[in-house]
């Protein structure tokens, strides 16, 4: 049986999370000193090296990953009991993990409110990227749920919808296609557009149509921000593709319409997502019930008529 304590696990997740001694020292307000010692000594219980050193940057051996793994699963289940312990003491105490893509971020914070009205208690750890970079977080069980509207098929993941994700052509109001009906896909060929970066799940699924309808785009920019795009379409660098989800808040309205082209808007879904087999803690599932119990009166959503899902965006 490996000799380890609970406190050198600790330092070590942390100096794996950040790949550098001093990083994790100063997380833990501890000296760097102490960090390299409590890591020696676990390299020696396990009798395999946990690190490789190159240059400054640490970088896990094979070991190294696997005990990263295992660290995660046992402070989750640490957190998760004492979650569970506070809940049958009748309170709901504890952290909250989670992570969304770029576009859902014009949605997630107003519901996160009006659930932390109900449970005053609990720390919100939200973090927003990428797709791409949110499938990675998903690889290392980084959070407790995900909200995105392309669910990988490679994970096993337990996924429910919550919402409607309509991606929808945008241009300046001012642009001659604005007053047009039924514009033909292969249009959009003729037009200067922007792109969100590589990676980004909106891109994706504008790639996806485009393939399927043989339509081959000038893309004159590509910006890693949607609310980048709005600005860039606002100012006349050429159309894109966004959620309606983005164009809500105030200001962007008058500038921007969404235009009437054939094939769009592209019908996505939101899903909320975890890793199939993952034992989700109190306040995890707390969110997640409640995400589910709202998406359905869609009154929560600001932004959007609890009547028929449309949002203020207007539509020409
Ligand atoms: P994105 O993802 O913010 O990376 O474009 C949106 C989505 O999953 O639809």
């Amino acid at each position: 049986m490996i000799q380890a304590t609970l406190h050198q696990l600790k330092v070590f997740e942390t100096t794996a999370r950040h790949g550098s001694f001093t990083k994790a020292a100063e997380e833990l307000s501890i000296t760097q000193p102490t960090v390299s010692s409590q890591v020696k000594q676990l390299t020696q219980s396990i009798g395999l090296p946990l690190f490789e050193q190159i240059g400054k940057q640490l970088y896990l051996t094979d070991a190294g990953r696997e005990l990263q793994a295992t660290c995660r699963e046992v402070f989750d289940r640490l957190d998760n009991f004492e979650m569970k312990v506070a809940d049958l003491k009748g309170a709901k105490q504890g952290k909250l993990r989670l992570a969304v893509v770029t576009t859902a971020k014009y949605f997630v914070p107003r519901i996160l409110g009006s659930f932390c009205q109900h449970y005053p208690d609990i720390d919100i750890s939200l973090q927003v990227t990428n797709h791409q970079k949110l499938i990675a977080r998903m690889w290392e069980n980084q959070d407790d749920l995900y909200i995105l509207s392309q669910p990988p098929d490679d994970i096993a993941l337990c996924s429910q919808a919550v919402l409607d994700n309509p991606l929808v052509v945008v241009a300046r109001r001012d642009h001659p296609l604005a007053n047009q009906k039924n514009i033909p896909i292969q249009r959009l060929q003729h037009e200067p557009f922007i792109m969100r970066e590589s990676g980004s799940g909106t891109r994706q699924a504008v790639e996806q149509l485009f393939e399927k309808r043989r339509v081959s785009v000038n893309v004159r920019l590509e910006l890693g921000s949607n609310e980048a795009i709005k600005q860039a379409v606002a100012g006349g660098l050429g159309m894109s593709v966004l959620s309606e989800h983005t164009l809500m808040p105030e200001g962007t309205l008058g500038e921007l319409v969404a235009l009437d082209v054939q094939d769009f808007p592209i019908q996505c879904r939101w899903y909320v997502v975890y890793l199939a087999g993952k034992q989700l803690s109190v306040i995890a599932d707390a969110f997640l019930q409640y995400l589910l119990e709202h998406a359905q009166s869609r009154s929560i959503w600001e932004g959007r008529t609890a009547a028929n899902g449309k949002t203020a965006l207007s539509r020409r």
